[in-house]
């Protein structure tokens, strides 16, 4: 039987649970690639920790230098994340001629252009299954199962940090802080944990989904990105008067004129859509394709089970086809149709919560400002409160373009009847 032989860079939660799961079901998955997979090297900085694990001293090694270079290696598995380290190791052993597989999503998407290109360049896979929706296998659905169809849309659900946080805050009222705290220890949250709450690690993840389906690179710095920071759990509840659940959602969308929007922000969710029902840690996707028509992703998005599911999956892609290297189309292309719809111009309808003085004309002068700039409201709702106290405002705006209803907003937090920063989410129809 073929022997393929890999390095295992870094042995934290993903990383262990690689390890253990490669073991634990080395035999079975012999069966289903007909190569004997074996760890020739581990990368662990503390050796301490490959111990723990089990490793051999002999395979363990604490620089990752030692090992991208190692004849002994057939496929480096990068595991360490961050993008300065992990940029160079997985040049380096692209460059030495070793295969790649990484769960790496900010290196992606900082990266991809160049070292997918390199990849291709030396016939060599760079696979990535885990660097997307963890444990469901949605590359490979969006890649290979949805090849033939131009996608319209793609809502994701893909950061389960936050998810689980938004969940917790709902159902158990637990505060933000608490429910963070939680997701880390369960092995959720990045090491900086400020990637999932604020929303990058969503948006690398949609810069990754929206290269495969639309052939460009979307710099990070221009992809539109909001976190959950500022969510109350009053928003949550308020949500779901209105029908709606509050979700962090990557959002790809294809314009007529094949202007593509890619943005990540909370968004209200209609409660009857199946993205509404995805809550805890699980990530979900709903892709509309133009010949296949709606399609759902399920399954959980963090955590070292689901995540090392899909690392194993590359490793026994490039398995299967070792010592012969499948060869894939190019993610980015030159001549793509496709272009980025500036934030600016995208249409939206929105959620507003407003902490007013509670005195005649409040509401007048709102209006006033959405009439002006041809906004119009929805609904608006306002629970019973003391004359002369702060009343809360919750304003349901019908479709509006980004500018103008930012504009819109400007004017009215600059009111002094406005108490507090105004609160603005995005609400999406999924129809
Ligand atoms: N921190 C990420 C999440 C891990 O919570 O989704 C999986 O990419």
């Amino acid at each position: 039987m073929k022997k393929f032989r890999i390095a295992l860079i870094g042995l934290g939660t993903v990383g262990g649970g690689v390890w253990r799961h490669l073991h634990a079901n080395h035999g079975q998955i012999q069966l289903r690639t007909g190569a004997d997979i074996e760890v020739t090297r581990t990368v662990a900085r503390r050796p301490e920790r490959a111990a723990e694990l089990g490793v051999p001293e002999s395979v363990n090694r604490t620089d990752w230098k030692d090992v991208v270079t190692d004849p002994e290696v057939d496929c480096v598995v990068e595991l360490i994340g961050g993008t300065t380290d992990a940029y160079l190791l997985v040049k380096t052993a692209l460059e030495n001629g070793k295969h790649v597989v990484t769960a790496n999503k900010a290196l992606l998407a900082e990266f991809g252009h160049e070292l997918f290109e390199l990849a291709l360049e030396k016939n060599l896979q760079l696979l990535f299954e885990a660097s997307v929706a963890g444990g469901i296998p949605y590359i490979k659905a969006q890649r290979e199962g949805l090849i033939a169809n131009r996608l319209r849309e793609i809502y994701g659900i893909v950061n389960g940090t936050c998810n689980y946080i938004l969940d917790r805050m709902l159902r158990e009222d637990e505060d933000y802080a608490t429910a963070l705290v939680d997701a880390k220890e369960a092995g959720y949250a990045e090491a900086d944990e400020a990637l999932d709450v604020d929303g990058h690690d969503s948006a690398h993840k949609a810069a990754i989904i929206a290269a495969l389906a639309y052939g460009f690179w979307v710099p990070c710095h221009d992809l539109h990105t909001e976190g959950i920071r500022d969510i109350s759990r009053c928003d949550l509840l308020m949500a779901r008067r209105l029908g709606y659940e509050v979700k962090l959602l990557a959002v790809i969308k294809c314009d007529e004129d094949k202007g593509v929007q890619v943005r990540v922000h909370p968004t209200l969710v209609p409660q009857g859509h199946p993205l509404a029902a995805v809550d805890s840690v699980y990530n979900g996707l709903y892709v509309c394709g133009d010949i296949v028509g709606n399609t759902m992703y399920y399954g959980m998005g963090a955590g070292d089970g689901p995540t090392a599911s899909a690392v194993l999956a590359d490793i026994a892609e490039i398995a299967t086809h070792f010592p012969e290297s499948r060869t894939w189309q190019p993610i980015a292309t030159e001549d793509t149709e496709y272009h980025l719809k500036p934030m600016a111009d995208i249409v939206s309808r929105y959620y507003l919560r407003l902490s007013v003085i509670d005195k005649p004309g409040v509401m007048a002068k709102l209006c006033d400002v959405f009439g002006r700039r041809g906004i119009g409201l929805s609904s608006i709702h306002q629970d019973e409160s003391e004359e002369g106290g702060t009343a809360t405002l919750i304003f349901m705006v019908h479709d509006a373009t980004e500018s103008v209803f930012a504009a819109a907003l400007d004017e009215i937090t600059a009111l002094d009847i406005v108490q507090a920063p105004p609160v603005r989410l995005r609400v999406e129809d999924l129809s």
